[in-house]
Order: C-alpha cells, then sequence, then structure tokens
C-alpha cells in the first residue's frame, strides 16, 4: 500500500475540538461517496488508496469508536464506553449514540477534499438520518459503492488482519504483510489483532451486516446511487474498478444521466 494520505483527520477522530493537520485545498469536484460491503471486504483498504487519489478524507465510524478507546476513563463519555462494549462483542452499536458521534462532527462533511465515508450508514435509519444531513448541509452524495467478495475469502481477510494501533493502516498477515513483523511500515506503530475479528465475533458481525446493512444495497439501488464492484484481487486492482465506477458516474453527473445501478466488471 501506499503512504496514507496526509490528513491526520484530528477533526473526525477526536472531534471537533481537534483540528485537522495539512487539511486538502478546495477542489472543483471534491469526492464525496459512501462504501458499502460486508466486515473485512476491504472498504478500510480503498478508503485509504481513494483518499490519496482524491484528497478526500477517509470518515471511518470503527476508527472514530477504536480512537475512543484509546482515551482515559475521564476523557470518555457514556456514549463511547457503552459503544466499546457493543463494538467488542461484534454486535452494531445503538442507532443513537453513532448518531451523536456522527452529528458532532458534521462539520467534516464540509471537509474541502470532499470524504469517503466507511462504515457509516449502516443500518436503514442510519441512512435515512445521513439523507437528512446532506439536505441541512447542501450536499449530495456522488455514489454509493457496494464491494462484493464471497463469505470464505471475507473470514481469510478479517483472521489474518493486523492494525496499527497509531496511525490506523491496515495489513494482512499473508496477503499485505508489513515490512517487518507486528511494526507499522508507515508511521512504526505497533501492529494488533482486532478483539472484534475473534471467530465468535466474526460470526455475530457477519449476521448483523446480513440483517441490518444490507438492506441499504436495495436501498440505495432505488435512489439511483449503486455501483456494485467485486473486491477479489489485489487491492490496487479493486481501487482501479472502484475509480473507473466513480469517474462513469460523474461523468454521468455532468450530463445530467443517471444510471441505476452500474456493475464494474473484472478487468
Ligand atoms: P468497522 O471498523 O467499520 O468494521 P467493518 O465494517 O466490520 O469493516 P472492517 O474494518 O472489519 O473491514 P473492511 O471492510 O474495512 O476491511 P479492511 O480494509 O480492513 O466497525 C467495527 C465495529 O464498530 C462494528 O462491528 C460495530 O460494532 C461498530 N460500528 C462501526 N460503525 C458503526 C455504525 N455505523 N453503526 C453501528 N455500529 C458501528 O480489510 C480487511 C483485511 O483484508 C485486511 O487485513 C486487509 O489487509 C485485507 N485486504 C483488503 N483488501 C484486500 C485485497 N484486495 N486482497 C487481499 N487482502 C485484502
Amino acid at each position: 500500500m501506499d503512504t496514507p494520505s496526509q490528513n491526520d483527520r484530528a477533526a473526525w477522530l477526536r472531534g471537533r475540538i481537534a483540528k485537522c493537520a495539512h487539511l486538502p485545498g478546495r477542489l472543483d469536484r471534491p469526492l464525496r461517496v459512501v462504501l458499502l460491503g460486508a466486515p473485512g471486504v476491504g472498504k478500510g483498504t480503498q478508503a485509504a488508496l481513494l483518499s490519496q487519489r482524491y484528497g478526500a478524507c477517509h470518515l471511518s465510524t470503527g476508527d472514530l469508536l477504536r480512537e475512543a478507546k484509546t482515551l482515559s476513563s475521564r476523557e470518555q463519555t457514556l456514549a463511547t464506553s457503552s459503544a466499546l462494549n457493543f463494538m467488542q462483542h461484534g454486535a452494531l452499536v445503538p442507532d443513537t449514540i453513532i448518531w451523536q458521534l456522527v452529528r458532532e462532527r458534521s462539520g467534516c462533511f464540509q471537509c474541502p477534499g470532499g470524504f469517503i465515508l466507511d462504515g457509516f450508514p449502516r443500518t436503514l435509519a442510519q441512512a435515512g438520518a445521513l439523507q437528512h444531513l446532506m439536505e441541512v448541509e447542501g450536499l449530495h452524495l456522488d455514489a454509493v459503492i457496494n464491494f462484493e467478495l464471497p463469505a470464505s475469502e471475507i473470514v481469510a481477510r478479517l483472521s489474518g488482519r493486523r492494525t496499527c494501533a497509531n496511525c490506523k493502516a491496515v495489513f494482512h498477515i499473508t496477503s499485505q504483510p508489513p515490512q517487518f513483523a507486528d511494526t507499522c511500515d508507515h508511521c512504526g506503530g505497533v501492529l494488533y489483532h482486532r478483539e472484534d475479528d475473534r471467530a465468535e465475533a466474526i460470526t455475530v458481525r457477519l449476521q448483523a451486516y446480513e440483517r441490518s446493512t444490507a438492506p441499504l444495497i436495495d436501498y440505495y439501488r432505488a435512489k439511483g446511487l449503486l455501483n456494485s464492484v467485486p473486491a477479489t484481487g489485489e487491492p490496487e486492482q479493486v481501487c482501479l474498478r472502484t475509480m473507473a465506477a466513480l469517474e462513469e458516474r460523474r461523468g454521468d453527473r455532468t450530463t445530467e444521466a443517471h444510471n441505476d445501478d452500474t456493475s464494474v466488471a473484472e478487468p
């Protein structure tokens, strides 16, 4: 993987009291996109690659919650400590808590480089709340990318994942190993095995995905925003497929011609 975007996402990860380092300049056409897909399909990996290509900020609710975990008990709010308990077991965090955390960070939706939402929305209620927020902010989504991968590959990706405790970069023990064991290539931080990547928690997460998040595919298809992208192959190949889908859709928007659901073929 390339080096992560220079934006440290401070305002998203630590809330509005924090200021982002290296904010991107205002772009003519900032990218505003939602990434959907089962746990472990590669949303975070693709968000990091797309962020480098387009300058859009990677807004991950999972990273936000994991950052809250590093706060002392005095710094944690009731909402974050309750959320961490749900997360540890692989269950979805209640909509009210997630919405409170996202709403507190609504300034990030106006990021001059645009944004890549990863892990939000995850329920129909969250999708409705996002739509309302976008209307209030005077923004609209370019697309919703739905990554598709067979279940057997998903489990293999999750069980071998290692995550940097500092910059949150993602590795895999066989498909994307770090140069030095347990050490982040980008910042030298310690790599760890997420506790929700244990077998029991993976089962709970996949069930929660099927029950609560998969219905968003039809929801966004009906809005004419959905693009399905196969998540098989190297991360770079998946990224190129995603960019092709995005460029086609953004071109379509310019000419005001919309497709309902564009599936991208393997290159
Ligand atoms: P979150 O962090 O969002 O987890 P997730 O959706 O389960 O997604 P993952 O981070 O597990 O996987 P990913 O798709 O990003 O894959 P990655 O790129 O890392 O959420 C965690 C928890 O927080 C939830 O379970 C819930 O409790 C809570 N939560 C968060 N948001 C919430 C919300 N909105 N509402 C309620 N609760 C919420 O890749 C996985 C592995 O595969 C890595 O090792 C990577 O190196 C490897 N890999 C990636 N791409 C490839 C490739 N092309 N080839 C080979 N290996 C690859």
